[in-house]
């Protein structure tokens, strides 16, 4: 059975699953203040609700699943959880987004549970802009845990920086020495505008055709797409190992290469990283016997998944923080 397809003919076997809404980190574009509990916020699913999930999805063709957040690895079980991602009938690829908290201390276990692909969020190689950005002063630390991945036999290890007019956005030079000898896809994701983030949007928005250009100026290829590539557009050098992807979401054909849906800690589907609905599946995931159910609601739900956010033409898409949805 595989009909993760919708209406427009575009194919869904990615999964983003946000296993925890809380994160530690304080960053500036996402949660400034800090993540704040909303008092009677539904719990987390917990790892039989989470297995139940991956297995209808499987069922419907799923074979990619990341697991996200907020901070997936403050869940002391995420381990077991990609180990029971990676033991999903069907499932090829598990991988784990992370701001790299934990990372020096965990990714062996990560790896020795079966993880395949990394990413880590890395908004600057300087250690006081990384610091103005994040709140935190971890930049060593994680760096270290990404040599660590990169020694190991994960299949993708791919770093995020957000672009920031007048915070990181003079830094290409630094990143280009950093991915000269390292397997590494750094990824410029365009600042995104969240329901609370208007003021910080405006002042550092700053549009990823602008690196693009350098980066061309600097012989730097657009690579060919790959049949199952998301949303990023990669670059790549015959000089350097790593590669440079941009994700730049208001560019007019981002979504026509849309190949993922998100389900939320709380186990809400969402069908779009933007807007606000999300469609309660945690009720359909109690016990084993309610699998037909809970596959016919995932297919009926695809079938109202639209062409596009909007967001070019004004549609602000009003989504809340990252955080609560996993990016
Ligand atoms: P992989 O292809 O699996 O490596 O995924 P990715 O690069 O999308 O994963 P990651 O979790 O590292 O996300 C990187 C950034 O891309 C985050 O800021 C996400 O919010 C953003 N992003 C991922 N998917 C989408 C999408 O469908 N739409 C938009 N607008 N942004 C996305
Ligand atoms: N715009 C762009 N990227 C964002 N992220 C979080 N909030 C935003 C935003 N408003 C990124 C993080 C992380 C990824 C999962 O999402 O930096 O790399």
């Amino acid at each position: 059975m595989g009909s993760l397809i919708d209406r427009f003919g575009r194919r869904f076997p990615y999964l983003r699953l946000s296993v925890i809404e809380a994160c530690n980190y304080h960053c500036s574009y996402c949660l400034p203040k800090g993540y704040q509990a909303v008092p009677g916020r539904p719990k987390n699913l917990d790892i039989d609700e989470i297995a139940r999930l991956l297995g209808a999805f499987a069922t419907l063709g799923m074979q990619k699943v990341r697991l996200t957040g907020g901070e997936p690895s403050l869940r002391r079980d995420l381990t077991d959880i990609i180990r029971v991602a990676v033991n999903t009938t069907g499932v090829e690829k598990v991988a784990v987004t992370t701001n790299g908290c934990l990372l020096q201390k965990r990714i062996r276990d990560w790896c020795d549970a079966g993880l395949t692909a990394l990413n880590v969020s890395v908004d600057s190689l300087d250690r006081d802009c990384f610091k103005k950005i994040t709140g935190h002063d971890q930049l060593n630390s994680i760096l270290a845990g990404v040599e660590t991945a990169l020694e190991s036999n994960l299949l993708s290890v791919k770093l995020n920086a957000v672009l920031l007019r007048d915070l990181n956005d003079a830094q290409l030079p630094v990143w280009l020495d950093y991915l000269r000898d390292r397997r590494i896809s750094l990824r410029f994701i365009e600042l995104m505008q969240t329901g609370d983030n208007l003021d910080y949007f405006h002042q550092h928005h700053l549009r990823a055709e602008i690196l693009e250009q350098q980066l061309e100026q600097s012989g730097w290829r657009l690579l060919p797409r790959a049949a199952d590539a998301g949303p990023a557009r990669e670059y790549g050098h015959a000089d350097y190992r790593g590669r440079i992807g941009i994700i730049a979401p208001y560019s007019r054909d981002f979504c026509a290469g849309c190949n993922r849906l998100r389900v939320t800690s709380a186990g809400d589907l969402r069908l779009c990283l933007f807007g606000q609905i999300g469609i309660p599946l945690r009720n359909l995931l109690q016990c084993d016997d309610q699998q037909a159910e809970l596959l016919a609601t995932i297919a009926k739900q695809l079938g109202l998944k639209q062409a596009g956010h909007g967001l070019h033409m004004g549609d602000t898409g009003l989504t809340p923080h990252l955080a609560s949805i996993g990016g």
